[in-house]
């Protein structure tokens, strides 16, 4: 640990370039911060594979993550937090673990009491109703309607962000929620932000669309504090990305999350 703070990165992960919607939130609350991310770009999708394999995937990643010294892990793919979160909490030991799902479901709660809320995301996240779980446990009162949408992952990696048959796809996959006039929808599926604008159109303003990457980062801020992990360093941060298939395609779709350029992107050999 190097005193005063403490300068080692914050291990953020996803299995493809999703995740960096939650990269871009922590830069923008935690500009000193450091971080290491990792996209399992050779074997995206994660949200149609089985338990078994999500949990297997997820293993490798966090041992990889923990190779590289980071002092807290943030699971930034709502899949592996559905149904792997044991895995992580059980190898990290002692770094502390935040994920997209706690701080969504909390985001949810605060603007969503006795209400209503709609939750969307991919057929293994809404299957595991991890979502209505952690919303319950925060608020009992309120009803929890969910719809899989498998479609959205491969549009928004096609760059499909206003094309007509993503606002179709769109339509279909929320009519059955906004059937039951829900105050807020949750985007449990951490590439569904780059479709905010086109989910806002079809959802109406009336909806609130809850965006868990800005809550995640502001979690992050407080238990870095409590856990007197935040760094002290005044130095312009770092950010290292690691993939597992090679880094072009992962580069031109990722600056698209980010906002701005990736700079280098390093293919993992495990
Ligand atoms: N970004 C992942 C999530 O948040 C979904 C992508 C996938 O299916 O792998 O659930």
């Amino acid at each position: 640990m190097n005193a005063p703070g403490d300068s080692r990165p914050i291990g953020v992960f996803d299995s493809g370039v999703g995740g960096l919607t939650v990269v871009r939130a922590l830069m923008e609350r935690l500009p000193l911060e450091s971080i290491v991310y990792f996209g399992d770009t050779a074997r995206v999708p994660y949200g149609v594979k089985s338990v078994a394999t999500i949990e297997h995937f997820t293993g490798q990643i966090v041992d990889f993550l923990l190779r590289q010294e980071v002092k807290m892990l943030i699971v930034a793919c709502n899949t592996m937090a559905a149904v792997a979160l044991k895995i992580v909490a059980a190898r990290a030991g002692a770094v502390p673990v935040l994920d997209v799902i706690e701080a969504g479901a909390c985001a949810a709660v605060a603007v969503s009491s006795g209400g209503r809320i709609g939750v969307i995301g991919t057929p293994t996240t809404i299957n595991s109703n991890a979502y209505a779980r952690r919303i319950h446990a925060l608020d009992p009162g309120v009803r929890v309607y969910s719809q899989a949408c498998p479609l959205f992952v491969p549009l928004v990696e096609e760059g499909w962000l206003d094309h007509p048959v993503t606002r179709l796809t769109a339509q279909e996959y929320l009519r059955p929620v906004l059937a039951e006039e829900v105050g807020s929808l949750v985007l449990g599926c951490t590439h569904y932000p780059l479709l905010k604008p086109l989910l806002r159109d079809v959802a109406g303003e009336r909806i609130r669309l809850i965006d868990s990457a800005e809550t995640t980062a502001n979690l992050a801020a407080d238990r870095l504090r409590e856990a007197g992990l935040a760094t002290g360093s005044q130095e312009p941060a770092t950010c290292r990305y690691f993939v597992t298939d090679v880094p072009l395609r992962f580069q031109t779709v990722g600056e698209r999350f980010l906002g701005r350029s990736l700079g280098r992107v390093e293919r993992v050999d495990w």
